[in-house]
């Protein structure tokens, strides 16, 4: 940004309107996706959503649960949107005795085992405690 502002300062012409509603639109607009470690707490948490919805739009017996973060990225609008390459696998927990996905192990089984991998975007507005995951594709 101070760059930018450098740049119009050594300009002779003043900036002509179109630049400068560019300029002030540019300040309420999205920041660019910035990678981030994949076991950021951050990250974490979301894969975590991610895998309660994936549960609850799901009608498996059994939980799945986040097994490798291979990507996160973190953007910023209104809060911060995460953007995750996730693995989930099996576990063998029964969706039906409501377990803690703390508690849960992954399936050994081999026909129960089953490893998914997903694309999630999670968006969290902490000051409104809020976390909403707005996509998720698994295959
Ligand atoms: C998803 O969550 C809703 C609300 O808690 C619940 O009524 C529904 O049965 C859940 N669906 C599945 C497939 O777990
Ligand atoms: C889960 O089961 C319910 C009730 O049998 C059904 O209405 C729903 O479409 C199913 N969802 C999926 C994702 O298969
Ligand atoms: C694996 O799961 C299948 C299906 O539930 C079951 O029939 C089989 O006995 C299980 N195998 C072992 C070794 O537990």
């Amino acid at each position: 940004m101070l760059a930018f502002y450098g740049l119009i300062l050594s300009t002779t012409e003043s900036p002509s309107a179109d630049f400068c509603s560019q300029i002030l639109n540019s300040c309420v607009m999205p920041g660019f996706p910035k990678t981030i470690k994949t076991n950021d707490p951050g990250v974490l948490k979301a894969a975590r959503h991610s895998v309660e919805r994936f549960n609850n739009c799901t009608n498996d017996t059994f939980l799945f649960k986040e097994s490798h973060i291979s990507r996160a990225l973190v953007q910023i609008v209104k809060g911060l949107k995460y953007m995750l390459d996730v693995e989930i696998g099996r576990t063998t927990c029964r969706k039906i005795n409501h377990p803690s996905l703390d508690d849960c192990d992954f399936q050994t089984n081999h026909t129960l085992k089953q490893t998914l991998s997903c694309y999630s975007e999670v968006w969290v507005i902490p000051w409104l405690q809020r976390v909403k995951v707005t996509v998720l594709h698994c295959r």
